[in-house]
């Protein structure tokens, strides 16, 4: 079992004296953005909120060995493929509330109501402006043309964004025409590099002149230096929209603090708490309601793919395959 390497942060958040009288157990493997949005619901509530922070993958493993002895209300995670495996191992439960029903979009969410999306990521195209014209960019299929051979950086196959990204594609396409962008990814020699932000600045650097990264990366260098030289084209507007992934939360099978748990996702999903999510993260809010943060509207508006999420989920397995019968490692 690998809890071990958990790194705990027990956060006594909000008003004093109200310690032990009403709380929300959060297991969360978000990295950071949450902050503001979870001391505003101390405050509004009075319930205090304590989180256990650790890998999506450690926290899964932990959530199924504690079984109905979880402290853990909530999981808190990223990319709906860690949420449908979640919820597929039991380890979530079905949430009936129409606040949260209203508030994020069904493709979001899990259809049967054991996850929602919180915040929203588009995983989109990213170029170097002086060594690319955006008129050469289209799709992500179009990254497979021989003109991008040695020219082009990406994730690897394993990682679960590019799988989600496959995954919704086999949703989209079918098998056949996503291994068919597989291959062509991977007859490129993409340079394959473990990080978003590692690709973002080895296209300013020119070792690549193009790559798929989510958008939240480019923003947050962005926001320290204004001039980096990275631009993101957003994909597929022609056909079926720019991938888009969400991180977001479920209610656990043995939550304690079921109540407090619900009251808990539905304030993340009001555009008072998404408005904080989006300032301080650069996600897209899921909520409609709230704005976009400034960096990111600067790029435009976009067409999203509307496909449900959870199909990231339903094919990683499928997308797993295919990118190892493509030869896409
Ligand atoms: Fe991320």
């Amino acid at each position: 079992m690998r809890v071990l390497g958990l790194i705990v942060l027990i956060a006594a958040l909000g008003p004093l004296g109200t310690a032990g009288a009403s709380e929300v157990v959060v297991y969360t493997a978000r990295h950071y953005g949450q902050e503001p949005a979870i001391e505003a619901f101390t405050k509004k509530t009075g319930i205090q909120v304590k989180l256990l922070a650790g890998s999506t993958g450690e926290l899964f493993e932990r959530l199924k060995a504690e079984g109905d002895k979880t402290p853990a209300d909530i999981l808190l995670t990223v990319d709906a493929g860690n949420l449908w495996n979640a919820a597929r191992a039991g380890l979530l439960s079905k949430i009936d509330s129409p606040e949260l029903a209203s508030n994020v979009p069904a493709s979001f969410r899990d259809p049967d109501n054991r996850w929602f999306g919180l915040t929203v990521r588009a995983r989109t195209i990213m170029y170097n402006p002086t060594k690319v014209k955006p008129a050469e960019l289209s799709t992500y299929e179009a990254l497979g043309d021989p003109k991008w051979k040695g020219r082009l950086c990406l994730r690897t196959s394993g990682y679960i964004y590019n799988q989600s990204l496959l995954a919704t594609m086999i949703k989209r396409h079918g098998e056949a025409k996503t291994e068919e962008l597989a291959r062509g990814w991977a007859a490129n020699y993409p340079v394959l590099i473990n990080s978003d932000t590692k690709i973002l600045e080895g296209i300013a650097a020119g070792q690549c002149d193009v790559g798929v990264t989510n958008h939240y990366y480019l923003a947050r260098i962005v926001a320290k230096d204004p001039a980096f030289p990275v631009l993101p084209f957003w994909a597929n507007q022609q056909t079926t929209g720019t991938h888009v992934n969400v991180s977001g939360a479920g209610v656990t099978a043995h939550a304690k603090n079921r109540a407090n748990a619900i009251k808990f996702l539905e304030f993340l999903s009001t555009a008072e708490a998404q408005q904080m999510f989006a300032d301080v993260a650069f996600e897209f809010p899921a909520n409609p309601q709230a704005a976009v943060n400034p960096i990111v509207a600067k790029w435009g508006k976009f067409k999203q793919d509307d496909i449900n999420i959870a199909s990231a989920g339903e094919f990683q397995a499928a997308a797993t395959r295919l990118a190892d019968r493509a030869g896409y490692k």
